[in-house]
């Protein structure tokens, strides 16, 4: 039976297609057998609804018109497919599908090739030290903590910084501040609990902000288990440490095994009475140095590695690394003066430390360590940074050696001590030659970093003048590679002055000349009672007196202060490609001025720096740099506001000022011959400007 459907009908039926099925003839035009439909028979439908059929009792329904294509089958379909005029098209849309997918992954496979490497979060953020006593109290005992700490993260988001170092909060009998460690997986309560870290640590991974922490291998605090262990004899723990037999009255050493001298002073041997025999310590008495030729040590301290990187911590600072051996056969040092009587010796700077330092054995133990880290850092944004400590003065190959090789990987970089000779000398040629003597001793390829000041040695700001706190942070700033800043250094904090009787370090004790105590004071936040650090009535070292002209607040509010500097400094560095990844060429210096120029290739911006170390000067740069422009607008200056153009023929600067003048050039100066041997550039990369993108192998 057939009837045409009514509207209401139709509407109804639609959705019961979607219900119990359609068989759509409709398209069916040649039939099942392969006929032809006869004419006219195309246009109607038939559709049998069992359900439909059941409810009203109906046996067959046929409706029309229904929507051609209306469901399709496959079958139907495959029918079509087979014909001439669909064939065409489709191997054509298939072979061009075919030819873009290749096309793509050639394109993508060039591009991965020709892309530099991003730079990872410890290349393109300054590192800030925080030194856990003095940045902030926040349980009124005088002494900072990590809570406090936690307090007080937005001043990094405000700085630019995104990374973060803090000296040791673990378990210390606080003989040396925290660098002896009585257990390296606990927090001291001085500092707070262990949840108060995983607080802190969270708190800063929600604001992008990264954490790296001491580890500190070379000792222990005597007060260690295992250091206990060692010295009544356990089986396993005896070797431990570097014990010797030694000569002994009433339990008083009389004749230490060797001449070796502790970095503190004085006999680097201790007698133990419980034992009967005599230590190793590098440093303090109560910093017992560990036995790295001992597989459990290496393993063991390996397991504390693994302990703070499955905690989340994103980098390392190793301690005082190249103590970690010493030679087996202990044989005495030899002196720096032969003629001294051996007996007078007291001083680490009175021998040479061949048989102390830097032993064939250290790299590869380090290396280890960095394979440790390696393992941990393969989820994308989670690389975990290795930063090692040594200060090896006038020998720069060794510190350079903690870069590892291009086979095995060591150290993203040693800590760059050479600025700190800074004062000893300031001036223009002078912070070229230290500038140079990085950059030109650093193996190729790898990163630069430089540090003006940490715990152990004078605020930059005492140690030359205040009037130099802004040109040798914008010398830091502009620098290529990454810089350190000491908590402080951005507000142009000070020493403060301690009188012998008040030394609390024990360097100092030894030697008040060294006396690390007055690098060591309350951050200055604010102008309240102890500068905002603490609410206790006497905080473990004192604030610096003049707190109320110097802190957080004020320069918050001053648009020309130190900290205002440093602000601008750190975000210019983010946003141009030349400060954070270009060439640097050290094109002038004098007594006065060191200038030098940051470009990348492909970009017609670059930036000339021009800082003033010595006393007021007029330099005329157009003589020795003539591919500069005639002049330069003044991007950033140590006195805001001064001057909007210089002109290179004079550029003046006073005492301490430093400018970062921004030009446009399309002759950079690393390609002039001149200056190849005075042009650096860690991962080159060039610029495309057509596209706005980087591209390297240029
Ligand atoms: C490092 C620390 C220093 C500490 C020494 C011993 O040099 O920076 O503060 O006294 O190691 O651990
Ligand atoms: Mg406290």
């Amino acid at each position: 039976m057939k009837r045409t459907m009514s509207k209401e009908e139709n509407s109804k039926d639609i959705e019961m297609h979607a219900d119990f099925g359609v068989e759509n003839k409709g398209f069916d035009q040649e039939g099942e057998d392969g006929s032809k439909p006869a004419e006219g028979e195309g246009e109607t439908t038939s559709v049998q609804l069992s359900a439909f059929e059941a409810a009203d009792g109906l046996s067959e329904l046929d409706y029309t018109p229904i929507k051609p294509y209306a469901g399709m089958p496959k079958e139907v379909l495959l029918q079509y497919s087979t014909q001439a005029c669909y064939r065409l098209p489709r191997e054509i849309l298939f072979w061009l599908t075919v030819l873009c997918t290749l096309v793509l992954v050639a394109v993508t496979a060039t591009i991965i090739a020709l892309s530099p490497q991003c730079l990872s979060w410890w290349q393109s953020s300054p590192v800030y030290q925080i030194y856990p006593r003095s940045f902030q109290d926040s349980d009124q005992d005088g002494v900072g903590d990590l809570k406090g700490i936690q307090n007080r993260l937005d001043h990094f988001v405000y700085l630019n910084v995104k990374a973060i170092w803090i000296s040791p909060f673990y378990k210390s009998p606080m003989k040396d501040f925290g660098y002896d460690v009585e257990d390296f997986r606990e927090i001291d309560p001085i500092f707070g609990t262990m949840e108060d870290f995983d607080n802190l640590l969270s708190s800063m991974h929600d604001r992008g902000l990264k954490l790296i922490i001491d580890f500190i291998p070379n000792h222990t605090s005597d007060k260690h288990v295992w250091f206990q262990r060692s010295r009544n004899g356990t089986e396993k723990y005896k070797d431990y440490y570097i014990w010797k037999d030694c000569e002994s009255v009433n339990g008083t050493m009389t004749k230490p095994p060797n001449n070796w001298v502790s970095v503190f002073g004085n006999s680097a041997w201790q007698f133990d009475t419980v034992r009967g025999q005599c230590y190793l310590h590098q440093f303090l008495k109560e910093q017992p140095d560990l036995n790295f030729r001992n597989a459990d040590v290496l393993k063991d301290m390996t397991d504390v590695v693994r302990f703070w990187l499955e905690k989340g911590v994103d980098g390392l600072r190793m301690d005082a690394v190249k103590f970690i051996l010493e030679a087996e056969h202990l044989r005495d040092e030899p002196q720096v003066n032969p003629q001294q009587n051996p007996e007078n010796i007291t001083s680490h700077s009175e021998l040479y430390h061949d048989y102390t330092e830097s032993q064939v054995g250290l790299h590869v133990i380090l290396q280890g360590w960095r394979q440790v880290m390696d393992e941990y850092s393969t989820e994308p944004g989670r690389y975990r940074f290795m930063v090692t400590e040594s200060y090896d003065y006038e020998e720069i190959g060794r510190t350079m050696m903690y870069y590892g090789t291009s086979f095995v990987q060591e150290a993203n970089f040693p800590f760059n001590f050479y600025l700190l000779d800074l004062p000893e000398s300031l001036s223009g040629r002078a912070c070229y030659d230290l500038v140079k003597l990085w950059m030109s001793n650093m193996p190729k390829g790898y990163w630069p970093n430089w540090v003006v000041g940490n715990h152990d040695n004078p605020r930059i700001a005492s140690a030359v003048s205040r009037k130099y706190v802004n040109v040798i942070n914008m010398l830091l700033l502009t620098l290529p590679g990454t810089p350190t800043s000491y908590y402080g250094e951005e507000i142009g904090m000070e020493n403060i002055a301690v009188s012998e009787d008040q030394i609390q370090d024990p360097f100092g004790k030894f030697d008040p000349s060294e006396n690390r105590d007055p690098f060591r004071s309350p951050m200055q936040w604010d102008s309240s009672p102890n500068a905002g650090f603490s609410e206790a009535n006497k905080t473990w070292l004192p604030v610096h007196p003049e707190y109320q002209t110097c802190n957080v607040m004020m320069q918050r509010n001053d648009s020309s202060s130190p900290l205002a500097l440093y602000r601008t400094l750190t975000a210019l560095r983010d946003s141009e490609l030349s400060l954070h990844r270009g060439w640097v060429c050290l094109v002038w210096s004098d007594a006065d001025v060191f200038a030098y120029v940051r470009e990348l290739d492909g970009l017609s911006t670059a930036f000339l720096i021009v800082l003033n170390l010595g006393n007021g000067s007029t330099t005329d740069l157009t003589a020795v740099v003539p591919e500069l422009p005639r002049e330069a607008s003044v991007r950033v200056s140590t006195l805001p506001g001064s001057k909007k153009t210089v002109s290179l023929a004079a550029i003046k600067t006073e005492r301490g000022e430093g400018l970062v003048l921004e030009y446009h050039t399309r002759q950079p100066i690393h390609e002039v011959s001149r200056f190849r041997e005075n042009c650096f550039v860690s991962e080159k990369a060039c610029y495309f400007s057509a596209l706005g993108i980087l591209y390297k192998n240029c």
